[in-house]
């Protein structure tokens, strides 16, 4: 939530931070767009400009041309997802304290704000908007003023707040230097040559550099063109880890696709060849390097829990199926805000497994630090590098699904579910469930699964077409049993993000317990069948589930694979998928109801990429 960029650049002021603001911006503006602004340090110009607007980027970049700002030597930018205050331009960031002086934007809730609200207004302080962050910005400015020095006020000003953030801050008084500190929230160094950045992630500077230095929890840093600095909170100087970004900025671009989301989900076959590469050895055996928790405490495990949150909670689910069928060992999913507040049991032989794209869902951050404070190991499964959620397992299986900016969720969909294969697999090769040679064989499955994925893409216009044709549906139900459950919530979610329609996946097995009672006449019903070459006689009867909705009017959409003579009699429409083993299935069963959503919001003229009161990385509970 919210996008936070931050430039240091040469002494000689320049358009050049602006610039970088702008683009980090427009980079950044999936984590939130109720509001865009900047504030600029402009030496010999009266100190700082700043301009701000509520509503999406595009506003504030109307604003600056009609309203020029001033050449600057740094700058800091945000993209706000509102929490305290609604989306208006006074609530809008930066916020200015110290007579204009020191200007400073936030990501993250301030939980004690009410209180220093109170207090700095009894000294005097007046407020023009109803933000948590413009406290902040005058508690800087008090402790600015005792100290005479940016870096040491943002360490007293983090030691005074309570709740998340990430603060940037700029002051007329440094003109070449921007100070940042974070508690829960991300933060992560750009270092440039003869210029540094700062942003919520690395999209907000991968343009200009990719070497990057990763923050740890509670830390103050501070940029010049020429020199990072990290202290901790009480002052004591400190280390960031350096990385480089594996991904150029140009997979950060729509690459000539109308939409991000249409872009990713070509990305797709990618993203799944990608996270499977490197990761066997010469004789094709299985080798995760990245899971550094003892052999003998993963023989050990008795019970895994997943935790994660919306789309990657439905790619847990997916796991879970094979990973206890693969290894015999139950797997328990957990939404991970319910997890912690329910007194879960857990212990050293539990294996905690955190799924997240951004790595920095906060519901999944505190899942992580309750199941390691009551002993478990934790595992995560993330696709950003640099975020907080890999920092704080014991080990992490990285998914290289490559920036995904959509809001929705569909690449890292089928990267989290590779991903979580491979470690399942892994577990049974150590744990002795599956020899080598029948590991093999599955993967050598999963490594066909690109190629089937690209089949799907490729047959996408004829979903495009039934989409738009079905723009006026105002309910839609989607039915799967086994792996094709959570493709079934997976789709109605994507549904419901994108398109804003009231859509809900159901257990096929379950409708006749009271979802039945929702068919009417013509109501549209997504089912998603498994192949009839699968086991345990699922395909009847999901064709049975089909029958008995059709008997009562539904339309019936069916995903079906290839050559599923069966089913063709009791569909409405039919979306072929190539023919895969079940529990490969789901990688493949998703994509045209990915395809289905998006369609279905842009004939509705609806934003894909950027739906209504969402936000990317969900960065606060
Ligand atoms: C899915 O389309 C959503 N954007 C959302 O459910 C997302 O998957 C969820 O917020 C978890 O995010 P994460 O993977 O970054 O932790």
């Amino acid at each position: 939530m919210c996008g936070i960029v931050g430039y240091a650049g040469p002494s000689e002021a320049s358009g050049r931070p602006l610039d970088v603001a702008l683009d980090g911006l427009r980079r950044l503006e999936y984590r939130g767009y109720d509001s865009a602004g900047v504030a600029l340090v402009t030496p010999g110009q009266g100190g700082v400009a700043s301009a701000k607007k509520s509503g999406k980027l595009a506003n504030l970049v109307e604003e600056i041309a009609a309203h020029p700002l001033p050449d600057a030597t740094a700058s800091i930018g945000h993209t706000r997802w509102a929490t305290h205050g609604g989306p208006s331009d006074a609530n809008a960031h930066p916020h200015l304290a110290d007579d204009g002086r020191l200007a400073v934007i936030h990501n993250g809730i301030v939980e004690n704000f009410a209180t220093l609200r109170a207090e700095l207004a009894a000294d005097g302080a007046t407020f023009l908007s109803e933000t948590d962050t413009e406290v902040t910005a005058q508690l800087l400015a008090r402790e600015y003023r005792a100290a005479g020095d940016l870096t040491a006020a943002m360490a007293a000003t983090a030691r005074r707040l309570t709740g998340t953030f990430t603060l940037l801050a700029v002051h007329a008084d440094a003109p070449g230097t921007v100070v940042g500190a974070r508690h829960d929230s991300p933060l992560v160094v750009g270092i440039g040559e003869g210029e540094n950045f700062l942003g919520s992630d690395v999209a907000a500077f991968v343009a200009h550099t990719s070497e990057a230095l990763e923050l740890a929890q509670d830390q103050v840093v501070t940029i010049t063109a020429t020199s990072v600095d990290v202290t901790d909170f009480d002052g004591t100087p400190a280390e960031g880890k350096r990385f480089t970004v594996t991904w150029d900025a140009a997979a950060a671009e729509k690459g000539g696709f109308g939409s991000f989301m249409d872009k990713e989900i070509h990305d797709q076959p990618q993203a799944v060849a990608d996270t499977l590469l490197g990761r066997s050895d010469a004789q094709g055996r299985l080798v995760l390097d990245e899971v550094r928790i003892e052999e003998s405490v993963l023989r050990a495990v008795d019970k895994i829990i997943v935790v994660a949150c919306g789309t990657a909670a439905y790619a847990g689910h997916v796991a879970k199926y094979a990973i206890e069928h693969w290894c015999r060992v139950p797997v328990e999913v957990e939404l991970a805000h319910e997890f912690r507040y329910r007194d879960p049991i857990v212990d050293e032989r539990t294996l905690v497994v955190a799924i997240s794209q951004s790595g920095e869902t906060m519901d999944t951050l505190m899942a992580v630090r309750h199941a390691r404070e009551q002993g478990a190991k934790v595992l995560s499964i993330v696709n950003t590098h640099g975020s907080s959620i890999p920092r704080e397992s014991d080990a992490v299986l990285y998914t290289h699904a490559g920036p995904e900016i959509a809001v929705a969720s569909t690449k890292a969909f089928l990267s989290q579910i590779t991903a979580a294969y491979l470690l399942g697999l892994y577990l049974a090769q150590l744990r002795g469930n599956k020899f080598p040679d029948e590991v093999g064989v599955l993967l050598d499955e999963l490594r066909d699964m690109p190629r089937k994925v690209r089949t799907v893409i490729e047959r996408g216009e004829y979903v495009r077409a039934t989409a738009r044709s079905m723009a006026e549906s105002d309910k839609v139900l989607f039915l799967g049993r086994h792996v094709g459950y959570p493709v079934a919530m997976e789709g109605a979610l994507k549904l419901k993000e994108l398109a804003y329609i009231h859509a809900e996946g159901f257990a096929a097995g379950e409708l006749k317990h009271g979802p039945i009672a929702l068919i009417d006449s013509g109501q549209p019903v997504f089912v998603v069948v498994p192949s009839p070459h699968g086991r345990d006689q699922l395909h009847s009867k999901v064709v049975s589930n089909i029958q008995e909705i059709r008997a009562r009017g539904a339309r019936t959409l069916v995903i079906a694979e290839d050559g599923d003579d069966e089913v063709r009699a009791y569909a409405d429409e039919i979306f072929w998928v190539p023919r895969a083993p079940s529990l490969m299935q789901p990688l493949l069963a998703v994509v045209p109801l990915q395809i289905f959503a998006m369609a279905l919001a842009g004939a509705k003229g609806l934003d894909v990429d950027q739906p209504r009161n969402l936000a990317k990385s969900v960065t606060v509970e």
